[in-house]
């Protein structure tokens, strides 16, 4: 065999051996995932795909409302901080995720139990101090590792809606007005966190993205301290993807100066088939989310709402479908994470 083409068969790498934040970071492009506490700190194999793969994870839940402040005032940072310092450790980079959210999984029993009762001026002052607190926190804990926050989730209803019956709407009339006050918020608590709004059922055009195009144009108007927008990305067949459109609304949005992140992509399929077309169509999903991401200079970073099916919050799910992430049950590669790998090669372009 001549010199040469020796030479680079011992020098060729499989394509299976780059991790995929190498192949994401030449496009300056933060790849990762959602992950648990459980199993980071007890599962050894979860713990070592996300060291090699990941340059950003999002806590599932350890950041929430009712992880964080389980009683009024009182706080319990142990299991995020463990969180953190993993991240550190390994220089991954954390979203913090998430302060404001109208869902009854983050709300503590404490304000559960009264939530009908709370005046909107007690509403503002529980948001003002879990905000300034926990951002505080991080600030000084983290050091720089969560550097970017879901200030707010989900604000906006399914027909574009302001959420109008949660306790944090109490706060004000409309969510320009809410978000305004609680990003000032935010700024002041660490000037150099990047604030995100984060929302599902945006990323391609219809009556809830033009919401949404209203409330970040509002808060640009306003000069809200606002630095980012997070699609989440919930696919499915039901919720089929077109990314052509995707891309289009991703402009829309790149058009107010704001950095775009994939927040929590994931693409269910029907439980029980496992045909080589489905997978195919998965794969197809997540290559497609990862190009249009790409193809957007605004768009910095791809996180999923998990990476493998043995830890998936489908399996509280009983709509009968899941399996939505890159490894199989057995921690074996799916074809999904194969196409995020080849897509990550291609490039922006
Ligand atoms: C979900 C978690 O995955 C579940 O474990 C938890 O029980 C409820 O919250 N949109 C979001 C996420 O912004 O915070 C949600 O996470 C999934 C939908």
């Amino acid at each position: 065999m001549p010199f040469l083409a020796a030479l680079s068969l011992l020098t060729a790498t499989p394509a299976s051996a780059a991790p995929l934040k190498t192949l994401a970071s030449s496009h300056q492009l933060l790849i990762g995932s959602a992950v648990r506490t459980d199993p980071l700190e007890q599962d050894a194999e979860y713990r070592a795909f996300i060291t090699k793969h990941f340059s950003v994870i999002t806590p599932e839940n350890a950041f929430k409302f009712e992880a964080l402040q389980p009683e009024r005032g009182k706080f319990d940072f142990a299991e995020a901080d463990r969180l953190v310092e993993f991240a550190r450790k390994h220089g991954i980079k954390v979203r913090g995720h998430t302060l404001l959210w109208h869902h009854p999984g983050a709300f503590p029993a404490w304000i559960k139990e009264r939530e009908k009762e709370w005046t909107p001026a007690e509403a503002k002052e529980l948001l003002e101090a879990h905000v300034r607190a926990v951002i505080t926190h991080f600030r000084k804990q983290g050091k720089g590792t969560v550097f970017c926050f879901d200030v707010a989730n989900e604000l906006i209803g399914d027909q574009g809606e302001y959420r109008k019956d949660t306790l944090w709407a109490r706060i004000a009339p409309d969510p320009v007005t809410l978000l305004d006050q609680v990003f000032r918020w935010a700024r002041a608590a660490d000037p150099s966190l990047k604030l995100f709004y984060n929302d599902y059922g945006i990323e391609m055009p219809g009556k809830k993205a033009d919401a949404a195009l209203r409330l970040l144009e509002g808060l640009k108007k306003k000069k809200t301290p606002i630095d980012g927008l997070g699609l989440q990305m919930h696919f499915s067949r039901r919720f089929r993807p077109d990314y052509a459109k995707v891309e289009t609304q991703l402009r829309k949005y790149a058009g107010l100066g704001l950095t775009l992140h994939v927040t929590e992509f994931d693409y269910a399929i029907p439980d029980g088939d496992d045909s080589a077309e489905t997978l195919k169509e998965q794969a197809d999903a997540y290559a497609g989310a990862i190009r249009a991401c790409l193809k957007v200079k605004a768009c910095k970073a791809f996180v999923t709402w998990g990476f493998t099916d043995r830890v998936s919050y489908f399996k509280q799910d009983p709509s009968g479908e899941g399996r939505a992430f890159l490894l199989d049950e057995k921690g074996v590669p799916k074809p999904a994470f194969h196409a995020v790998e080849s897509a990550l090669r291609q490039g922006r372009r």
